[in-house]
C-alpha cells in the first residue's frame, strides 16, 4: 500500500494535486472510525482526496485542552492510507497563521456562533471558521466533508461557504457510533470506565426524544431529559430546533441537540427527527 503524499505548504499541495478536482476532509488528527467514514464518503467526490491534519490553536480557549489534545500523526497516516487519501496537508502554525495565532483578520461567526456551543465556548467558532476559511484558501477544494456530530459547526461552515461565496460544496456525513450508541469522538478517550458506561445515556436520550417526536417538541425534551436524569447527567443544553438551528416548527423536520459533561469530556450529540403537527 503506497501512503499519501505529505504536503506542508500551498506550493507542495499544488504540486501534489495539480489541476484535478479536490474533495477535502479537514481534521485535527487523532483519527478514529468516524473520520474513516468521512474520508470514505469524500473519496468518490473528487479526483484527488486531501485530508488536513492541524490542531488549530485558535479554537481552544486558554483553559481548554490544546496542549493535551491527542497528536497521533503516524497512526493518522495509516488511517489515511487505508481510506485512499492522496494528499495529507499537515501545515505548521506559521503557515496557517503567518502573523501568529492572533492574526489581525478573523471570521466573525455572527449570532449563530454565540448560542449553544458558542455560549459555553465564546471564541470557539471564530477559531473554527477562521481556520476553515484559511484551509479552503490553501487547499482550494471543490467539496468538503464534515461530520454531523458537530452539527452547529457543520451548519456554520455551510453559512461560511455560502455567505463568503467560497464556492466549496459542503457535505454532511452521518455520525458514526459505538455499538452502544455513543457518538465517536477523539475526546472519548478521556472517559473513565464508569463514565464511559454513563456516556451511552446521551444517545439513548436522543432516541427517546425521537420516539416522542409525534407528540411535539415539549414531549421530546421531557422524554430525553428523563433518560439523562436516570444516569445523573445534567445537560448544558438540550434543545429542539429546525434543521438550520432556527426555531422548531410543528409538523416539520427538526434537530434535537444535547451537550453534557460526563466526567472530564463534554459530550455533544444530535439527531434529526420529525415533530408532530
Ligand atoms: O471538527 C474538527 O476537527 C475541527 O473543528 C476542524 C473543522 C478540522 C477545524 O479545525
Amino acid at each position: 500500500m503506497t501512503g499519501p503524499i505529505i504536503a506542508r505548504t500551498r506550493a507542495e499541495l499544488l504540486a501534489a494535486h495539480g489541476g484535478s478536482s479536490v474533495s477535502f476532509v479537514p481534521t485535527m488528527g487523532a483519527l478514529h472510525d468516524g473520520h474513516l467514514q468521512l474520508l470514505e464518503h469524500a473519496r468518490p467526490l473528487g479526483e484527488t482526496l486531501v485530508a488536513s491534519i492541524f490542531v488549530n490553536p485558535t479554537q481552544f480557549a486558554p483553559d481548554e485542552d490544546f496542549d493535551a489534545y491527542p497528536r497521533t500523526f503516524d497512526a493518522d497516516l495509516d488511517v489515511c492510507a487505508r481510506a485512499g487519501v492522496d494528499v495529507v496537508f499537515a501545515p505548521s502554525v506559521p503557515t496557517m497563521y503567518p502573523a501568529g495565532p492572533g492574526d489581525s483578520i478573523s471570521v466573525d461567526p455572527g449570532p449563530l456562533g454565540t448560542v449553544l456551543e458558542g455560549s459555553a465556548r465564546p471564541t470557539h467558532f471564530r477559531g473554527v471558521l477562521t481556520v476553515v476559511a484559511k484551509l479552503f484558501g490553501l487547499v482550494r477544494p471543490d467539496v468538503a466533508v464534515f461530520g454531523e456530530k458537530d452539527y452547529q459547526q457543520l451548519t456554520l461552515i455551510r453559512h461560511l461557504s455560502r455567505e463568503l461565496a467560497l464556492g466549496v460544496d459542503i457535505v454532511g456525513c452521518p455520525t458514526v457510533r459505538e455499538p452502544d450508541g455513543l457518538a465517536m469522538s477523539s475526546r472519548n478517550r478521556y472517559l473513565s470506565e464508569d463514565d464511559r458506561k454513563r456516556a451511552a445515556y446521551v444517545s439513548a436520550a436522543l432516541r427517546a426524544g425521537v420516539s416522542a417526536g409525534p407528540r411535539g417538541a415539549e414531549s421530546v425534551l421531557v422524554a430525553a431529559a428523563a433518560v439523562l436524569e436516570t444516569a445523573g447527567i445534567n445537560p448544558d443544553y438540550l434543545v429542539v430546533t429546525d434543521p438550520d438551528l432556527g426555531p422548531a416548527r410543528p409538523g416539520a423536520e427538526a434537530r434535537l441537540l444535547v451537550a453534557a459533561r460526563v466526567g472530564t469530556p463534554r459530550l455533544l450529540d444530535n439527531t434529526s427527527l420529525t415533530l408532530g403537527a
